[in-house]
């Protein structure tokens, strides 16, 4: 009997070929919805872009501060925006109206600096109207360290952003908006420096989204009809280079609406926060088990008795874990990893021990409250 992956050809509606029409149609749609048909959040018709649940109380804290106009017009689908990034280079993809880069402006302090790029001008004069304010008035900084760049995720070359020159890329319920997202995560991984990282939230759907579906601009907009199925993403982020992606949070999104429920049958939707390194050379297509030990500081603000790096991978300060080959290199294996400084990574790939298996202790539920599942990973 033949292996049935070997045999399948991609479904003519795979992730590669999907559009809604050519891409100045989807993007013309899009900016009309984000920039005339939505006045704020209330106009949504769908829990697509708020379904995420509490962010970090740290966030919370500082959101308290961001200016009202700002977070009126947030969609945005989750909170993807790391902590511990003091001093980093930040870029958000689809900034809106400007919420994660607010947030971000206050985390990197004012050694670092804040990147926005969207498309809808609307949008952009919000984000723009609020930032040096925000920065002198709020944050007590000299000046802004933001910027708002009007341009086109699937575009960063033109928009200006170079190769290496990003730590940190976060992006919050846009990719799905892309009528072209292959070339959105080629982009993403270009600009990003090795030891980088994407950290985003976006929409996906259990399956492919039927054509018809994609047709429906509403959906679209609505950052449902764009869905990428799960494994369609996994398959173009390895392609891209990001050979390992790890799922942070997975929240469903409710659909309520009858005319698009009964459009969608059983699709099932999520918001999911994804986190891609950037690590040439150090991730492998599969777990595998070197006996890496990493050892988590708890220099993390706001995670300072234990930090989960993933949905499987929670570390408590100080007490040592067993990791794959990857996880080492995404905690600082060599000091690439933005991450490095916040762990003790030993050992090293001079003996193999096979396909990992799970770390005894996370297995033995000893943090079960933060792991859910064995810590392997891709
Ligand atoms: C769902 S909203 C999310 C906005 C923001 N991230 C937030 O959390 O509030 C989508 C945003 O992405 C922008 N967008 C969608 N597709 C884009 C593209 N291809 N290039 C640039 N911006 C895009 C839209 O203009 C809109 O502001």
């Amino acid at each position: 009997m033949g292996s049935c992956c070997g045999e399948q050809k991609p479904a003519s509606n795979g992730a590669t070929e999907r559009k809604n029409g050519n891409d100045s149609t989807v993007h013309n749609n899009v900016k009309e919805y984000y920039g005339k048909v939505l006045q704020s959040s209330k106009d949504l018709k769908t829990s697509a872009c708020t379904a995420a649940g509490r962010p970090h109380a740290l966030l919370r804290k500082l959101m308290a501060d961001i200016p009202e106009e700002v977070l009126s017009k947030f969609y945005g689908c989750g909170a993807p925006v790391p902590l511990g990034i003091e001093g980093m280079r930040v870029l958000d993809l689809g900034s809106g109206s400007g919420r994660d880069c607010y947030l971000s402006a206050a985390l990197v302090g004012e050694g670092g600096f804040v990147t926005g790029i969207d498309m809808t001008d609307e949008q952009l004069q919000v984000a723009r109207r609020h930032a040096q304010a925000y920065c002198q008035q709020t944050l007590g900084y000299k000046g802004s360290n933001m910027r708002f760049v009007e341009g086109h995720i699937e575009l960063l070359d033109e928009a200006g952003i170079k190769d290496e020159s990003v730590d940190i890329l976060i992006s919050n319920c846009v990719i799905n908006l892309s009528p072209d997202k292959a070339r959105v995560l080629r982009e993403a991984y270009r600009v990003l420096a090795p030891g980088g990282e994407m950290y985003f939230s976006d929409v996906y759907c259990d399956r492919r989204v039927p054509a018809h579906v994609q047709k429906d601009e509403v959906m679209w907009g609505e950052c449902i009809s764009g869905a990428l199925y799960i494994n369609d993403f996994h398959n173009l982020a390895k392609a891209a280079g990001f050979e390992c992606p790890i799922v942070l949070q997975k929240a469903p999104i409710a659909i309520n609406d009858a005319r698009m429920r009964a459009l969608l049958g059983n699709a099932q939707f999520f918001s999911i926060t994804y986190r891609l390194f950037k690590l040439p050379g150090l991730l492998e297509p599969e777990s595998e088990d070197y006996g890496h030990i990493a050892i988590y500081k708890g220099t993390i603000e706001g995670h300072e008795q234990s930090y989960m790096l993933d949905d499987s991978h929670s570390f408590e300060k100080s007490r040592p874990v067993l990791v794959c080959g990857n996880i080492a290199a995404m905690l600082g294996e060599g000091g690439v990893s933005h991450m490095s400084k916040h762990f003790t990574i030993m050992g090293d790939r001079s003996c193999h021990f096979g396909a990992f298996q799970g770390s005894p202790q996370v297995q033995q539920g000893t943090m079960a409250a933060e792991t859910p599942a064995p810590a392997s990973c891709c």
